[in-house]
């Protein structure tokens, strides 16, 4: 891959991330976390999720300055490490996220 190709690939998967992934996950915080901490009661238990959105916008946030600081031309060897440890972070975190959201819904569906 190129760097010019690699620089389109990091753009767009960003783009989806600002423009679906974060929409996605506000909506979630105001519409379905309100409604789950009802269901519960007592103590909430999405403060834990809506902890994890932050640092998944907060992710995403240093994605966008890194690629930003990228040449026009691309990543060049310097820039890697910084875009691989942001990748495999969010990787990490959204994986762990989206587990720790089933199994409260499915927990929460059981009952
Ligand atoms: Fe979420």
């Amino acid at each position: 891959m190129g760097r010019e190709s690699a620089l389109t690939g990091l753009v767009e998967v960003h783009t989806f991330l600002v423009e679906r992934l974060l929409p996605h996950e506000l909506a979630e915080e105001a519409d379905l976390y309100p409604l789950m901490a009802k269901m519960v009661g007592g103590d909430d238990p999405t403060g834990p999720m809506i902890r994890t959105h932050a640092e998944i916008a907060h992710l995403i946030r240093l994605l966008g300055q890194k690629i930003e600081d990228c040449s026009p031309l691309g990543p060049v060897p310097d820039d890697l490490p910084d875009l691989r440890r942001l990748l495999y972070s969010l990787d990490a975190v959204l994986r762990l996220h989206f587990a720790q959201e089933d199994e409260a819904y499915l927990s929460r569906a059981e009952t």
